[in-house]
């Protein structure tokens, strides 16, 4: 997990994701790019899979998460990340608000590494006249994991549906990590 966050929002989302891939009995790590360290790098380059994830800043990603992607370019030409899973999340304070180029942003990124994109399987929910903000993929984002964060609150106020449709993408990237390196999924009720 490579992430940025400013305002703590994109950290509870990666911890929500984490979760969810933890439930699944696999180990993850959190990595700050604004602090990484050459442990980080090395922990990043033995993971399985890297979720990346940014605040949606501008339509874009921010500043500090390029700079971090800008960082990965010396990896290139040994093709170090290549055929590792790669998924993507974003936090914006709009409804939609940009999150869209930011995703588009870290799905290049992955596949400037040759990584293996791993989306959201989760349908679209609240597109019904009985659905609610409640529904999960309230924000009917298949790309990656999103979260839509008001600006006058904080992240402990984050909506629920959003954590736990990112915590379903954990597992998602958890299940396809062991089913790569043929490892049995840990079974529902098996935790
Ligand atoms: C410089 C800057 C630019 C932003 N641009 C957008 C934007 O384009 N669209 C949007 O919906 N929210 C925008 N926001 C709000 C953030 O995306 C939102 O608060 C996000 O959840 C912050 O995540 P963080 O707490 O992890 O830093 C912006 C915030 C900042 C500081």
């Amino acid at each position: 997990m490579a992430y940025h966050s400013r305002g703590g929002n994109t950290r509870r989302l990666a911890e929500a994701i984490e979760a969810g891939a933890a439930e699944q009995g696999v180990q993850t790590h959190l990595v700050d790019v604004e602090q990484i360290t050459d442990e980080d790098w090395g922990i990043l380059a033995r993971s399985d899979g890297i979720f990346f994830g940014s605040p949606t800043h501008i339509g874009g990603p921010s500043a500090s998460f390029v700079a971090f992607a800008e960082q990965t370019s010396r990896f290139q030409p040994s093709a170090a990340w290549a055929d590792k899973l790669a998924a993507g999340f974003t936090t914006s304070a709009a409804m939609e608000g940009g999150k869209l180029g930011a995703l588009q942003f870290i799905l290049a990124l992955a596949t400037q590494h040759g990584m293996i994109w791993v989306g959201q399987a989760l349908r679209a929910g609240w597109n019904t006249s009985k659905g609610s903000s409640a529904d999960l993929n309230r924000l009917g984002y298949r790309l990656g994991s999103v979260a839509q964060c008001n600006v006058d609150e904080k992240p402990t106020d984050m909506e629920e549906s959003d954590l736990l449709t990112a915590a379903e993408h954990g597992r998602r990237m958890a299940r396809m990590a062991q089913k790569l390196n043929g490892e049995a999924p840990v079974e529902e009720g098996a935790r």
